[in-house]
Order: structure tokens, then C-alpha cells, then sequence
């Protein structure tokens, strides 16, 4: 059965020389249905090999054969955890948290010292007093605010600040008549669009992004960035507290489920890092599919594939959490067919639930209208700023497209690579080129 979609490039699919797919040869007899996690498994794929890539979807279609639905999978070196493949398998972990908590501090690896303190695993896994590490009513305490502020953003206004800032981004490069639109536009435009929904202006926006990128970067200078971005934070609260307005950050201020400065720093915290990277992910996989893939762009162009369908079309085809952290189990149980022991990991493994032959037995992903993909979860957390992403990756888009409209891509589609992690899938870059001159002045649209 050819499993891929109707616009995607012509089914690959051997992998390319060196990727791990090549070790992982199907072998349905080495099902051991009732595997635990610590079982000795010799040859576990690390899951950043998955996410990297060159046809992931063929990486998690043969973990699928080797082992159903739930696959078991390497974090790190001596890491193991659950990728969990299954759609039904997914939606049961994000939905039944009196079984599969948030809270890392059930991790048992991470309690035991198997997860070595200093793991480049712990930006992401580590437990955080916020919404992402609670369960039950005290997330559901700290889930309100956030789900009340989006609610109250006035999508005109941001919709107006994001094409702006677009603009300005593009003008940066339209004379260069070449850009790199990951590191010059894709990279850039999530944060300063987040940071302008809290009231910060593009300089500070700017500052927040130099800061996040040193958080995650090296070991040498991350303690800073943290500091630096929460002092950036800190600064807007107590501005905001002494001249509210209507955007997010006084909206925390005033919410009244948010009990101290703490807890609304930590939620704009939790926004602006959670919202980033994945919205540079949508933003460069659309780009990407309407300039490699030319039934994907004629469909856009000739107004078959309305923009909204053709968002949703890139979630089904590389969700921006390729694999996101992470459940925890509170008690042994059965999943897929796996023995799940108290303490195991479990992770989301949205883009190969969205390809699972059993949802997706003649590869619908392009039927318009077509929302079911797990990209942004599903169960109480499930994304709560859907809309501003969707607002946010509808704008870029639609900007670069309108000021650069004879844009194409400068390096053949097999040299395209993605950044190296377990969870993402953000291209290194995605250089193209374009008429000078082709740059237009915004206009309405
Ligand atoms: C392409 C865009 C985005 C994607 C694909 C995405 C995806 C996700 C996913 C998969 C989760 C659920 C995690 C889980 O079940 O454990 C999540 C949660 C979350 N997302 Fe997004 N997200 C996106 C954009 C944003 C933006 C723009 C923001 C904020 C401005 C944001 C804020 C959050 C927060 C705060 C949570 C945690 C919610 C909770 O734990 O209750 N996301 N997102």
C-alpha cells in the first residue's frame, strides 16, 4: 500500500546512506508483546535519528513493523522510554491522567540516576512549577488563565502587528534578492510576534530571542540566558502593573487563578518557550512545501487548498512536535499490547500517530477540512493557543508569498537538512532566491 500523500514527493524510500533506518530491518517475530521498557534491547533507535531523518515517516513506519503501536525507543544513551505510535494509543495517554501523569517527578530513570543530572534531556523533561508538570485541578487552576487570555486577544490587531513585522523582516533581505528563510525570517518572526501579544516591542522581543537561544544553547552561557529572560519578563509585569493594557500580561495580572508575580511569570514564561520554536516549525514546513512540492503550491496558487487547509496539511505531514515529552505512569498497566511499568516514559509520538494506517488507511492528510492530527495533542493539555499559532503561521506565510512572490529554492530539495532533536523538526535552513525587484510594498490583502 503507498501510504504516502497524495502531494508528497514520489515514496522513498530507501534512506539516505548513514541513517539509523537502515539497522532497524522489520522483523514482526521480535514483537515480545509484553516487553518492558528495561528489557535488553541491543540496537534502540535514538529518537533524534527519527526526527533528523531524511523520511521520517519511513523511520516510524518500520518501528511500527518491528514492534505495533507502542515501539521502545532511546532518549539519550541508556535512556530508554515508549514512543507511542498509535492514535487511539495517543489519545488514551493524553486523556487518562490518573493513569499517565505530566509530572516528571514520576519519572523513575530521573529518580533512580539513570538520567545523569547534567542530561541535555532536562530543559525539555525537567518538572517546572507550571501549567506543563501539573495534573488534575491544580493544572486545571493554572490552565485557565491561559486558555481565558487567548480567548480575550483581538485578532485584528494582532493579525495587523504580525504582518507589520513581517514586512519589516522582509525588507531586511528583499534587496539582497537571496534570504535564508528559517535563521532570516522562520526563527525570528514566532518570538516577535508572541512578545508583541504580551506588550513587548520588537527590540525587547529581539533581546527575548537572544536570551531563549542561549537558554537552549551551550552549557556555558545558558544559566544567563535563563536569567536574562526572566528579567526581561519580570520588567514587562511590573510595567504592566503600573500601566495595564489590553494584552496578555495584564491579563495574567488580573486573573484571579493566578495566586503571585511568580505564577504569572512563570505562565508568560510557559507561553513565549512553548509557542517559539514549534510556530518556526509550521512556519518553515509550509514554506518548504510550497517550494518543493509543486502540487502542494499549485493547489494553494490555483485556490484549490484554501491557506487554512494547507496549514493543516503540513501538521498531518511533519507535526512541529515530531514527538513530544512526556507522560509518566502512575501504576503498571497494558498499552498496544506493552507491559507498562510504574515510573516508565512515555512519549507522544505525534507525527507517527498521524500516519498510522489505522486512522489513515488511504492517506487522507490533504482531504480539506481535515483537523484530526494530533499536532497539537489532544486531552486537558492539549495546545491552549491554537488560534494565535494558526493566526501567527497563516500571516508569515501569506507575507512572503504576497512581497516575494517569484521566490524559489536555491539548493536542490536533497540537500535540505533538519536540526538535530528528538522532539522538532526545523529545516537548518531553507535558502531561496528571488528578484530584487520582486519585492513588493505590503498592500492590503
Ligand atoms: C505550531 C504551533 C504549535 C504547536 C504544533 C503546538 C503543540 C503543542 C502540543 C503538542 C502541546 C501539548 C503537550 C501535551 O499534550 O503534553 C502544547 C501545549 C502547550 N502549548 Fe502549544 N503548540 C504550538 C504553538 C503554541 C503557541 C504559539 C503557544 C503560546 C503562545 C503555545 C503554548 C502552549 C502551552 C502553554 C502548552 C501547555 C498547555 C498545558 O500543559 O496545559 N503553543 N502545544
Amino acid at each position: 500500500m503507498n501510504r504516502s500523500s497524495p502531494s508528497a514527493p514520489p515514496p522513498a524510500l530507501s534512506p539516505p546512506p548513514g541513517c539509523p533506518a537502515h539497522s532497524l530491518s522489520p522483523s514482526p517475530d521480535s514483537v515480545d508483546s509484553l516487553g518492558s521498557l528495561d528489557s535488553l534491547d541491543t540496537d534502540l533507535l535514538p529518537l533524534s535519528a527519527a526526527t533528523s531523518a531524511y523520511q521520517p515517516r519511513e523511520v516510524y513506519r518500520q518501528l511500527r513493523e518491528r514492534y505495533g503501536n507502542v515501539a521502545r525507543v532511546e532518549l539519550e544513551p541508556g535512556v530508554p522510554a515508549w514512543l507511542v505510535m498509535g492514535y487511539r494509543e495517543l489519545l488514551t495517554i493524553t486523556r487518562q491522567e490518573q493513569v499517565f501523569s505530566r509530572d516528571a517527578r514520576n519519572w523513575r530513570d530521573l529518580n533512580e540516576g539513570v538520567v545523569p543530572p547534567h542530561s541535555g534531556l532536562l530543559p525539555m523533561m525537567a518538572w517546572r512549577a507550571n501549567v506543563i508538570g501539573a495534573d488534575g485541578p491544580e493544572h486545571r487552576r493554572l490552565r485557565q488563565p491561559l486558555d481565558d487570555g487567548v480567548a480575550r486577544i483581538d485578532q485584528r490587531k494582532a493579525r495587523l502587528q504580525v504582518e507589520a513585522l513581517c514586512a519589516e523582516l522582509i525588507e531586511e533581505f528583499s534587496q539582497r534578492g537571496r534570504a535564508d528563510l528559517v535563521n532570516d525570517y522562520a526563527t525570528i518572526v514566532p518570538m516577535l510576534s508572541i512578545a508583541s501579544l504580551f506588550g513587548l516591542d520588537s527590540a525587547e522581543g529581539q533581546e527575548l530571542l537572544r536570551a531563549l537561544i542561549a537558554l537552549f544553547g551551550s552549557a556555558d552561557d545558558s544559566q544567563d540566558g535563563n536569567r536574562h529572560f526572566e528579567e526581561i519578563l519580570s520588567d514587562t509585569l511590573r510595567t504592566r502593573q503600573e500601566t495595564p493594557t489590553d494584552d496578555l500580561t495584564t491579563a495574567f495580572i488580573n486573573h484571579p487563578n493566578l495566586e503571585s508575580d511568580a505564577e504569572r511569570l512563570q505562565s508568560m514564561v510557559v507561553m513565549i518557550s512553548a509557542g517559539n520554536e514549534t510556530v518556526t516549525a509550521w512556519i518553515s514546513h509550509t514554506l518548504r512545501l510550497m517550494l518543493t512540492d509543486p502540487r502542494f503550491a499549485a493547489r494553494m496558487h490555483g485556490g484549490r487548498l484554501g491557506v487554512d487547509d494547507a496549514l493543516d496539511e503540513a501538521l498531518w505531514r511533519d507535526p512541529p512536535m515530531n514527538n513530544m515529552p512526556a507522560r509518566y505512569a502512575l501504576r503498571d498497566t497494558e498499552l498496544g499490547g506493552r507491559h507498562i511499568r510504574r515510573g516508565d516514559v512515555l512519549i507522544l509520538g505525534i507525527a507517527a500517530a498521524n500516519d498510522d494506517p489505522a486512522i489513515r488507511p488511504d492517506d487522507t492528510a490533504g482531504e480539506p477540512g481535515n483537523r484530526a492530527h494530533l499536532a497539537f495533542s489532544a486531552g486537558p493539555h492539549v495546545c491552549p493557543a491554537q488560534v494565535p499559532a494558526r493566526l501567527i503561521t497563516r500571516t508569515a506565510v501569506n507575507t512572503a508569498f504576497h512581497l516575494l512572490p517569484d521566490m524559489r529554492l536555491a539548493i536542490p530539495t536533497s540537500q535540505l537538512a533538519w536540526r538535530p532533536s528528538p522532539w522538532t523538526r526545523v529545516p537548518v535552513s531553507l535558502p531561496v532566491e528571488f528578484s530584487a525587484s520582486g519585492a513588493l510594498a505590503p498592500g492590503p490583502r
